[in-house]
């Protein structure tokens, strides 16, 4: 038997190196490399053409690929199964990311809970808790969850035999960074430690078909631990996040290969566990003031969709020049924003003071947000509400110079989230105009004496 080979590989640039250095020679950054197991010996052929020994394999043309479809796992948890698109698919991966204390543990014994109900095999292995902590959270949960076998191991090796022997349907690793492969030195949750756990089980779960949930923290800079090395990986990456003070919290998808990126389930937490919020727009209708000089922007936060309150006051001002204050947006964009509001819409707010606002300390750094300050200030000078009583509007657009709107990234995301929120209408670049685009939802508008 061939011994296991380690090599060291930068973090950062993907340097390899036999032996560990202190800088990388690759990126010249300090502390970077990190130790991972390799295949033995087998490296293909340097100068081309692999191994002599291999055959080579026939393609196949796709039209004859024989896909069936496959029956997925459903967690009774009807928010995460719509992330999922429509609930586990078995022999697949899923990294559950967020911040610890958000619900991680909650949300999957929960849905453990719920399959073990309906007959599935289950298996919860747990390297940060005991037995003894997990059954006390059970206690806690509705449903079927003190009916699930757990795993109190940090020990790579046998959690990997424990699966061949048990053959769960269902297996949750809570998390993926307190798993050790005894081969590595490295530290539990180093990157190599977390890659080789990663690719082990990845293994594994294909070859038996298991759907299995890797539980991950995020690190303090916001990326699930380390750099985004199991991304890739595997088939399905959720993110759970939330703030602290709040209850709410929500679930997204940001890598899918079964289903849409664009959906969100909202739940809260309680005493008895996570409670899916069926009408997450009462969140925004309950937050966005809806007083005249608000309206909700459709954000991007990267490559993901977030709703947004942004406000405007006007107020008549004696100071030459007026005040023109803004938290959370670029002071040139709202210059323009004010100009082309006074020039291309007939609100000119000259010799008042603007101040505006994202609410909750959001810093939106695009240019899509133009549209949502345009309307709030031109809501604030005319003293009126924004479209109906009923239901807040949501925008997103850059405002062109000439008065025009002009697309932006991303519109069927911000769609889909604005109306994932039951918010209505969503005013963006199809009104053309700025000047179209303020009649929509400022219909009566008659001018105020600022
Ligand atoms: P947990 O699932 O342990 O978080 P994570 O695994 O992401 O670190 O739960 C976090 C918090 O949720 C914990 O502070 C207690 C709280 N909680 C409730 O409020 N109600 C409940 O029914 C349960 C089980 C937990
Ligand atoms: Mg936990």
């Amino acid at each position: 038997m061939a011994r296991p080979v380690t090599r060291f590989t930068c973090s950062q640039c993907g340097h390899e190196s036999a032996k560990w250095l202190g800088r990388c020679p690759g990126c010249e950054e300090w502390n970077t490399l990190t130790e991972e197991a390799t295949a033995s010996g087998g490296r293909a052929n340097a100068r081309g053409g692999g191994s002599p020994r291999a055959r080579a394999a026939r393609p196949v043309a796709l039209a004859d690929v024989r896909a069936h479809e496959v029956a997925r796992l459903k967690t009774g948890i009807g928010e995460l199964d719509r992330v999922l698109g429509g609930g586990l698919v078995p022999g697949s991966l899923v990294l559950l990311g967020g911040s610890p204390g958000i619900g991680k543990s909650t949300l999957t014994s929960m849905a453990l809970g719920n399959l073990a109900g309906a007959g599935h095999r289950t298996l919860y292995v747990s390297g940060e808790e005991s037995a003894a902590q997990i059954k006390l959270r059970a206690e806690r949960l509705p449903g079927a969850a003190l009916s699930v076998p757990v795993l109190a191991e940090t020990d790579l090796d046998v959690v990997l035999a424990t699966l061949e022997a048990e053959r769960p349907e269902v297996v949750v690793i809570d998390s993926v960074q307190t798993l050790v492969a005894s081969e590595l030195t490295g530290a539990a949750g180093s990157v190599g430690q977390v890659r080789e756990v990663a690719d082990r089980l990845t293994r594994l779960a294909k070859a038996r078909g298991i759907a299995t949930v890797l539980v991950g923290h995020v690190t303090k800079e916001g990326s699930l631990a380390g750099p985004r090395v199991l991304e890739h990986l595997v088939d399905c990456v959720l993110q759970f996040e939330g703030e602290r003070e709040r209850f709410y919290r929500t679930l997204r998808a940001l890598k899918n290969r079964f289903g849409s990126t664009n959906d969100v389930g909202v739940f809260e937490m309680r005493q008895g566990g996570l409670v899916e919020v069926a009408d997450a727009s009462a969140r925004f209708v309950g937050e966005a003031t809806r007083a005249p000089g608000s309206v909700v922007l459709a954000a991007m936060e990267g490559s993901r969709p977030l709703l947004v309150e942004v406000q405007a006051l006007v107020s008549p001002s004696e100071i030459v020049p007026p005040r023109r204050v803004c938290t959370g947006i670029d002071r040139n964009r709202l210059a323009l924003v004010l100009a082309v509001l006074g020039r291309h819409a007939g609100i000119g707010v000259g010799s008042a003071d603007v101040f505006v606002n994202v609410a909750g300390g959001v810093r939106v750094d695009e240019p899509g947000a133009d549209l949502a300050v345009a309307l709030a200030v031109a809501s604030a000078a005319r003293g009126m509400r924004l479209g109906r009583p009923e239901s807040p509007v949501a925008c997103f657009g850059e405002v062109g110079l000439t008065g025009e709107l002009r697309s932006v990234a991303h519109a069927d995301r911000r769609l889909a989230e604005a109306r994932k929120f039951g918010l209505a209408p969503v005013v963006g670049p199809e009104s053309v105009t700025l000047k179209a685009a303020i009649k929509e939802v400022l219909p009566t508008a008659r001018p105020v004496a600022a």
